[in-house]
């Protein structure tokens, strides 16, 4: 029997699969189809401290082995996701979860992650410092080792869980960043969130996107992840969650061994809404074939 269990900041969890933020909502959406609890652990849609409708449609370009995403980080704000989706996640998912925030400015993340953290349900506070969709905010704090290092501070010095920092792969050094983030307190890096991109459509000659370009994710970025894990898990010691077009156990496997504790899934539920259980599922057989007889044993293992 294998064991899948791994250890993130002292949370245990049975397993390191856990669905990406914005690719399943606040996790209840899919009770219906499965039982939930077999996640992970739920990273939750990223929140803001207002609510935001979003970026103008069309949102999202399909692309070979991708898509491309222009959200905008619809959400229903701050105090709608603790008075009214958190407890709905409660009623169906037991285990701990992942609060995914972002911000316009260091105050309002360190606003929004000082409510979350009071909720007991919360395990991580993960910080969104790498959203592509937004204008004066998200991705400007992520790509500049200064301001990564001035957030994380900031929301470490108004909250007690553990504070996970979610980078963006559109820089020339994610190391220096990454460094930055634990500098400042970081208890984990989570990366990458999506690579820059777009499409034209040939008949209207203009961008498919309404906000023109947006965020690529997929299968065909997990080699970029893989190597980004790879270099973070290289320049710092704390824990990696590493994510970047997951979508099978073997991924799973590869992206531990270039460095992380635990594996994020995300496009692969917009294409398949039961992704994440068959990647839990074949984790076992997977690991059986690789001669793996303990997940925690293999993180950074290519090293
Ligand atoms: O547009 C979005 O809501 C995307 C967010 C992200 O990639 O962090």
């Amino acid at each position: 029997m294998v064991n899948t269990k791994v250890t993130l900041s002292g949370l245990t969890l049975d397993n390191p699969i856990i669905p990406a933020s914005g690719t399943f909502g606040f996790g209840y959406e899919f009770a219906d189809l499965y039982d939930i609890n077999i996640l992970g652990s739920i990273s939750c849609k990223g929140t803001t401290k207002e609510p935001r409708f979003g970026n103008p449609t069309p949102r999202i370009a399909e692309c070979t082995n991708g898509l491309i995403n222009s959200v905008g980080l619809q959400n229903p704000g701050i105090d709608k996701v603790i008075g009214e989706e958190l407890p709905k996640l409660a009623e169906h998912y037991k285990k701990p979860i992942i609060a995914n925030i972002s911000g316009f400015s260091v105050d309002e993340y360190a606003y929004t992650c000082e409510k979350i953290d009071s909720q007991k349900q919360v395990g991580i506070i993960e910080v969104n410092i790498s959203c592509p969709n937004v204008h004066n905010g998200g991705m400007s704090f992520g790509t500049n080792a200064n301001s990564a290092f001035e957030v994380t501070k900031a929301v470490k010095a108004v909250t007690t869980k553990p504070v996970y920092i979610k980078l963006s792969p559109n820089v020339t050094d994610i190391a220096e960043i990454a460094k930055a983030c634990e500098a400042a307190g970081a208890d984990g890096i989570s990366l990458i969130n999506t690579l820059m991109g777009m499409r034209i459509d040939l008949k209207t000659r203009k961008p498919v996107i309404a906000n023109k370009m947006g965020g690529f994710s997929g299968p065909a970025i997990f080699p970029v992840a893989v190597r980004m894990v790879y270099q973070v898990y290289e320049a710092v010691k704390i824990p990696i969650i590493g994510m970047g077009g997951v979508s099978s156990a073997r991924d799973v496997i590869e992206i531990m061994l270039a460095g992380a504790a635990a594996v994020q899934v995300g496009a692969a539920n917009l294409v398949d809404p039961y992704a994440c259980k068959n990647i839990i599922e074949e984790l076992p057989e997977v690991m059986e074939k690789f001669g793996i007889n303990s997940l925690e044993e293999i993180i950074g293992g290519s090293h």
